[in-house]
């Protein structure tokens, strides 16, 4: 019955592809250099998949671990939700393209695409159908191979993103639990979508030769206004999942947020008065993996012994869309 229920995170695991990309090389295919990459974003390397390997590739790595995590086979899945920007392919889903590598019974597979807060959107509709009572074992993966959709020869998008995958298995617990999803909020901004763009490959703008010719089948991006927005819609976004709980930002042992820019990250916390040494980053050595940010960064800190059992944590993201949301949660 509804409101009996709760979703506990039984499993978490991230895999990133061995291939790194480091600013020297960028230096070599644009105009750019390591110290300006460094003092404006943070970023130092990137991983970046080999050709041929998708999407799927990269989350049935991260879902492994994640099931031996857990203590659980594919067969205990009821769904599988993935949070991508860069699908194996349109159609099927990569879901469904997931469902069947991993071997599981006939149960729900699907995709959404909310960019770089596609991995708090997913927890979140996993989490509805987990209150609800309808399913028990849920797969929620952020992966990405986003390399391909990044044009090399613009310096202002190519430093940026890199690929990988996270996944996380939530399991329904009854709600006097104590490790648990308490809350979590979404938001979208349509009118501010140009900001981001992947213009070509939709119904808007078929693949064609002019597609390749004018290169739009790689992002664009308006990069000072995404920045301003990000902070500002990622701090709403904290301060709301703590009103919401009448929790005070210093019970919060940690905040993971999108990692996009560290000083994104600096500034969110300075405006949402967090202690920047309780802010966990990893795109120093990740980049910009947008759905996959969030659970990679958080498993890179669990594995590190930053991040433990019982602490309270939250989750910021904002993307294209705009989108944005926040989860807080007992781990
Ligand atoms: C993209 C971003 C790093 C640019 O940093 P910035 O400090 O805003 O830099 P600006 O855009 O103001 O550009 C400053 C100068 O650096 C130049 N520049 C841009 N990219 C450069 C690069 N890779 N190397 C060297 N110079 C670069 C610009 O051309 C500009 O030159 P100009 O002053 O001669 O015009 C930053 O705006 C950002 O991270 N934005 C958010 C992007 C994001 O997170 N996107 C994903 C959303 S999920």
């Amino acid at each position: 019955m509804a409101g009996e229920f709760r979703s506990k995170i039984a499993g978490i695991g991230s895999f990133l592809p061995e291939k790194v990309l480091t600013n020297f090389d960028l230096e070599k295919m644009v105009d750019t250099n390591n110290d300006w990459i460094v003092e404006r974003t943070g970023i130092k390397t990137r991983h970046i998949a080999e050709p041929g390997v998708a999407t799927s590739d990269l989350a049935l790595q991260a879902t492994q671990k994640a099931l031996k995590m857990a203590g659980m086979t594919p067969h205990d899945l009821d769904m599988i939700i993935v949070a991508t920007v860069s699908p194996d392919q349109m159609m099927p889903s990569t879901a469904c393209t997931l469902q069947a590598k991993l071997g599981c019974r006939n149960i729900v597979a699907f995709d959404i695409t909310a960019a770089c807060s596609g991995f708090v959107y997913g927890l979140s509709v996993a989490d509805q159908f987990i209150r609800t009572g309808m399913f028990k074992n849920i797969l929620v993966i952020g992966g990405e191979v986003l390399h391909t959709l990044v044009n090399y020869e613009d310096r202002e998008t190519c430093i940026l993103f890199g690929d990988a995958a996270g996944a996380w298995i939530l399991s329904a617990t009854d709600a006097s639990y104590p490790n648990i999803i308490m809350s979590s909020h979404l938001h979208a901004d349509g009118n501010l979508g140009d900001l981001f763009v992947l213009p070509a490959g939709g119904s808007k703008i078929p693949f064609s030769q002019e597609v390749l010719d004018n290169k739009t089948q790689f992002v664009r991006m308006k990069g000072r206004e995404i920045f301003k927005n990000a902070v500002r819609t990622m701090t709403e976004c904290c301060h709301e999942a703590l009103r919401a709980n009448n929790v005070n930002p210093k019970d919060v042992d940690w905040l993971v947020p999108h990692q996009a820019n560290l000083r994104i990250l600096e500034s969110v916390a300075s405006h949402f008065e967090f202690p920047t040494e309780k802010v966990v980053v990893s795109l120093h050595e990740t980049g910009n993996t947008s759905a996959a940010s969030i659970p990679v960064a958080f498993d890179m800190a669990f594995q590190e012994g930053k991040i433990k059992r019982g602490q309270l944590i939250l989750l910021a993201a904002f993307g294209a869309g705009l989108t944005s949301g926040s989860l807080l949660l007992r781990f």
